[in-house]
């Protein structure tokens, strides 16, 4: 999966990730699915509230020279300080947490003025599309194979409101043959 993944996303999220700052709060690590593209000796703060991510990601970490900082808590309520943070990452993270609402909140709290987002999700599709029908047909099964995964969220638009200062996000398709996740943004808010 992780190749795969690296295969049809690795350009994207290598560009959005270029010029990040030496410390990173990243959202829903996962199994460190992002360590490839962060530059050897950047430190990361994890917020990965499920322990059993927590070995690969610090493997995946040390394979790439990152210094991992794992946090067993949700995004909604990370412990880090207002105005503390210079950027955030989430990947494939906004479709599953429980109040997406919620966690872009808690993002602009802990930014600094002008700190950055950084974002790639899947988002549903345009309706009426046969991918949005797909979506629609899929969504329960589909949250219960992958661990709350919600293929109805409209993340982009969620983003475009959320106040951020400036916003940059780019909609495009995969081009993956996961379908009910081919629709995607990605890009960069700034507090
Ligand atoms: C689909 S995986 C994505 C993993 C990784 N970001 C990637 O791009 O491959 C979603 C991740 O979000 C995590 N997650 C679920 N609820 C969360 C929450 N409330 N706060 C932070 N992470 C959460 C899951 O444990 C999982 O690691």
């Amino acid at each position: 999966m992780d190749r795969y993944i690296h295969h049809h996303l690795g350009e994207r999220k290598a560009a959005l990730f270029a010029d990040l700052p030496g410390t990173v709060v990243e959202l829903g690590a996962g199994t460190g699915a992002n360590m490839r593209y962060y530059r050897a000796g950047t430190r990361v703060i994890a917020v990965e509230p499920n322990p059993p991510m927590h070995r690969p990601l610090r493997d995946a970490a040390a394979r790439h020279g990152v210094d991992v900082d794992i946090r067993t808590v949700g995004a909604q309520d990370t412990g880090l300080a207002d105005g503390s943070v210079d950027a955030v990452v989430s990947t494939l993270v906004l479709c599953t947490v429980d109040d997406p609402a919620a966690v872009v909140a808690e993002v602009r709290r802990i930014l600094r003025p002008g700190g950055r987002f950084l974002v790639l999700e899947h988002v549903a599709a345009p309706d009426p599309s046969p991918v949005a029908r797909l979506q629609r047909l899929l969504w329960t099964g589909w949250r219960w194979a992958f661990e709350g995964c919600d293929l109805r969220r409209h993340t982009g638009d969620l983003l475009a409101r959320a106040g951020f200062a400036d916003v940059a996000l780019e909609r495009y398709r995969a081009g993956w043959m996961f379908l009910p996740v081919d629709d995607q943004v990605a890009g960069t808010l700034r507090r």
